[in-house]
């Protein structure tokens, strides 16, 4: 009987699991780690700093002499890094030469609604956009990604996701700022490959969406990176289209969080262990000594969240995710600062307006997401606190376009270091309310929402996301809000 016990027990598991990732200290680390290339811009008379991509179909080798069918940017796979300075004029130049209608969204940048690339913002296949704003907010690591409403799962697991990273000239210069060599994009994505194909299959019973069964950076499977200074710093994206992850060095090596999703945190903050959902990034900085290894892993989800929190959450295993291996001589890096920047998101204390919302895969407040409707309007300028909670009994996030906010609490209490600096996106497992402070200081157009939802892709796609628009004090939103098709 007991045998029978554990063949149920076993069986339910693994339609809770599905195939479990492959254990820690498996991974062989046999590829070089691939560095996503800058993007080139040009510079137009008035200054306006211009990228252009492209959206386009291809065939990507992740395996030996197998050829994957992917989508990519400028490539078959991710994108350039595009790169621009606070107080430059930018303009994107996208063009879709997929078979099916995208987006493409700049998650965690502060710019008007129609340059934001939310679902209202289509790009037909075979069409163009050119979105221009110009870059307002503090040096960070911003991301790109398709947003195409109902389909932005399958369109980021193909490939379509990229860095967008910001400077500004408070950024102490002690960093490593190298960028591939001291100063590295980590993207991390889980994957399942059926044969040469990518397989984005959902498991039974698995409502949080695709969970792969190992994970990729940059696209490169089995990773590792050679690092040639005393100090890396690794710019770390959860790309992944649900999984969370727990990240943590295999041999428990303390290392410095210096950034959160919109930027630096006041201060460094040692620890051994970070963890990120889907979209939220963060910033460490490693020490390596001369000829030494680590492995960045993730580990289980702490201990205080249960049993369905973690198997839902994708977060009950340890896997490895990239080798990092130091060269015999390593050169030397400046110290890190002390200090970094002022925190200078709103507290709290001038919110105009509370608003809450309550997380449920049927939908945010009870309602799933409608593209003529708008759920919020918000007035120009003014400070808010946004409540959300999740009792739905699996994991969610949130994240809000235009702003960045400050986490004020996490049930009720002041939130942990890691939480501390400027955030886009936030995880809200089951039994979490979150107070969050945001600003809403662009430009009012009452006829093109942002969004808010949860960044768990499936979720998204399912409705689990609504709107608000930005609006002058007396304004109305417009009744119905179009849903404009691109050229
Ligand atoms: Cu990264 Cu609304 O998305
Ligand atoms: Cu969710």
């Amino acid at each position: 009987a007991g045998a029978v016990v554990v063949a149920v027990g076993g069986l339910f598991t693994w339609l809770y699991t599905g195939a479990d990732i492959a254990a820690a200290g498996t991974a062989r680390f046999e590829r070089e780690l691939a560095v996503p290339p800058l993007a080139p811009s040009t510079v137009e008379a008035d200054g306006t700093r211009v990228f252009r991509l492209r959206m386009q179909e291809g065939e990507t080798e992740f395996l030996a002499s197998r050829k994957t069918p992917t989508w990519g940017f400028n490539g078959s796979y991710l994108g350039p890094t595009l790169r621009a300075a606070r107080g430059e004029k930018v303009r994107v130049d996208v063009s879709n030469t997929l078979p099916e209608a995208s987006t493409v969204h700049w998650h965690g940048m502060h710019l008007p609604a129609e340059a934001d690339g939310g679902p209202h913002q289509t790009v037909a296949p075979g069409g163009t956009w050119s979105p221009q704003w110009t870059v307002d907010q503090p040096a960070a690591t911003l991301w790109y990604h398709p947003h195409p409403h109902g389909a932005t799962e399958t369109h980021v697991q193909r490939g379509l996701a990229g860095l967008f990273l910001l400077d500004d000239d408070r950024t102490p210069a002690g960093l490593p700022h190298r960028y591939g060599v001291d100063d590295v994009p980590v993207i991390v994505q889980d994957v399942r490959f059926d044969g040469a194909r990518l397989d984005h299959g959902h498991q039974i019973m698995r409502n949080v969406g695709f969970l792969g069964d190992r994970t990729m950076v940059n696209g490169t499977l089995d990773p590792y990176f050679t690092v040639r200074d005393e100090l890396v710093r690794l710019r770390v994206l959860n790309a992944s289209t649900a999984r969370v992850y727990t990240f943590g060095f295999d041999d428990d090596r303390q290392f410095t969080h210096i950034a959160t999703d919109g930027g630096l945190l006041e201060a460094p903050s040692a620890t051994t262990r970070l963890r990120l959902s889907p979209g939220e990034r963060a910033e460490i900085v490693v020490r390596m000594a001369p000829g030494g290894r680590t492995v960045l892993r993730s580990y289980p989800l702490d201990a205080g969240l249960d049993f369905w929190n973690q198997r839902f959450g994708g977060g009950d295993d340890t896997f490895d995710i990239l080798q990092l291996r130091a060269a015999d001589t390593l050169r030397p890096s400046q110290p890190l600062p002390d200090a970094l920047v002022r925190n200078t998101l709103p507290d709290g204390k001038d919110s105009v307006r509370e608003r809450s919302f309550d997380l449920d895969l049927s939908g945010i407040n009870g309602r799933k997401m409608d593209m003529g409707r708008v759920d919020g309007t918000v007035v120009r300028g003014t400070a808010e606190t946004w409540t959300v909670r999740n009792d739905d009994g699996m994991p969610h996030n949130f994240h809000v376009h235009e702003v960045q906010f400050r986490i004020l609490d996490v049930n009720g209490q002041p939130p942990p270091p890691h939480l501390r600096g400027p955030k886009d996106t936030v995880f809200v497992p089951s039994g979490t309310t979150v107070r969050l402070a945001m600003r809403f200081d662009g430009p009012a157009d009452p006829d093109t929402p942002y969004m808010y939802h949860c960044h768990l892709l499936y979720h998204e796609d399912e409705g689990m996301m609504g709107q608000f628009v930005v609006v002058e004090p007396g304004q109305q939103p417009s009744p119905r809000i179009p849903s404009s098709p691109g050229a």
